[in-house]
């Protein structure tokens, strides 16, 4: 009988294209299973006579304990990484579905309103230059009202500087540049100061609204800002409007809720459009006039979802997220 000689190279080239265990395992049974080369020759054994039957014992032995060792000392973890991942369709899904963030259910709710009232959504930049988020907005250079707004300037040696947007009011003075009056705008998005702690970020949301038309009063925008807590809220709720002072509105307000134990918050403030900020806009401030207001969307969400902490909304926490 004659015994293969490189039996095991012979192997080890086949092991190479091996791709998963199950052909790893039908490469061992080749050479090892009942129907392999080495099972067969110890059938064969008994044809054999006296030494001749013991010296190819003992070679068989040999090549199947060697074949044994190198199948043993192949690492199965290396093959199940090169195996295709299987997927059991049968097992039950793991229902953790991605949803919206609360801010933009929030942002939605507002949208929804104003698009009603036949608002239009315009977005603006939240790089600006200081003409629009400053002077055409009636703030004069060395205006105190600017250092309320903790500016982040992007670079000082711009001769307009350019900065982040400390509010959306920015987008109105776009609006009224591109667009003639009557404007009913509705503006949202992010807004940046130099601000953190608890009721605080150094970026957040507003929404800003801006109404310019032919006989305009306070009135409209009482009734217009009413309207939309009311319905925010989806009850009837204490409103109070509070003399402020914005330097692109006159007569400015800022808004205030009852909310329950917490006594007043403020949720927006609001005004007139001045008529300075309507001439920089090439707008007839004699036939024209308008109302704006601008809406902390952070603020409004901590009063609808009963969040004390605004820093919640953006730790990526899907623990809180799940439970809102
Ligand atoms: N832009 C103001 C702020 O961020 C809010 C505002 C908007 C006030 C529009 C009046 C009119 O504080």
């Amino acid at each position: 009988m004659q015994i293969p000689k490189d039996l095991i190279k012979e192997a080890a080239k086949k092991l190479q294209s091996v791709k998963n265990k199950s052909e790893f395992y039908n490469l061992r049974s080749h050479y090892l299973g009942k129907k392999s080369f080495v099972q067969n020759a110890f059938k064969e054994l008994k044809n054999l006579d006296g030494k001749e039957k013991i010296r190819i014992a003992k070679s068989l032995n040999l090549l199947r304990e060697e074949l044994t060792d190198f199948f043993e000392s192949v690492d199965l973890k290396v093959l199940a990484v090169k195996e295709e991942p299987y997927i059991d369709v049968t097992l039950p899904v793991n229902a953790n579905i991605g949803k919206k963030h609360p801010i933009s259910v929030v942002m939605d709710l507002i949208l929804d309103y104003f698009h009603n009232l036949n608002y239009s959504s315009y977005f603006g930049n939240e790089i600006e230059s200081d003409y629009y988020n400053f002077e055409a907005l009636n703030f004069p250079q060395n205006h105190p009202a600017r250092q309320m707004h903790d500016t982040f300037y992007l670079n000082k040696s711009l001769n307009d500087k350019c900065l982040l947007r400390t509010h959306t009011s920015n987008t109105q003075i776009h609006m009224m540049l591109n667009k003639s009056a009557p404007i009913y705008m509705l503006s949202p998005g992010r807004v940046y100061r130099c601000d953190h702690d608890m009721t605080h970020l150094p970026m957040f949301t507003q929404v800003e609204g801006l109404a310019v038309d032919q006989n305009i009063s306070f009135s409209d925008l009482k009734g217009t800002i009413i309207g939309f807590i009311d319905y925010f809220f989806n009850q009837s709720v204490d409103v109070r409007f509070r003399p402020s002072y914005f330097p692109f509105t006159e007569p400015s307000a800022e808004v205030d809720i009852r909310f329950g134990k917490k006594g007043w918050l403020e949720i927006l403030g609001c005004g007139m459009v001045h008529p300075n900020v309507l001439r920089n806009c090439n707008i007839d401030a004699r036939k024209y006039r308008g109302f704006a207001f601008g809406v902390g969307v952070e603020r409004l969400a901590m009063l609808y979802y009963g969040v004390e902490d605004i820093r919640e909304f953006y730790a990526s926490n899907s623990e809180f997220l799940n439970q809102i």
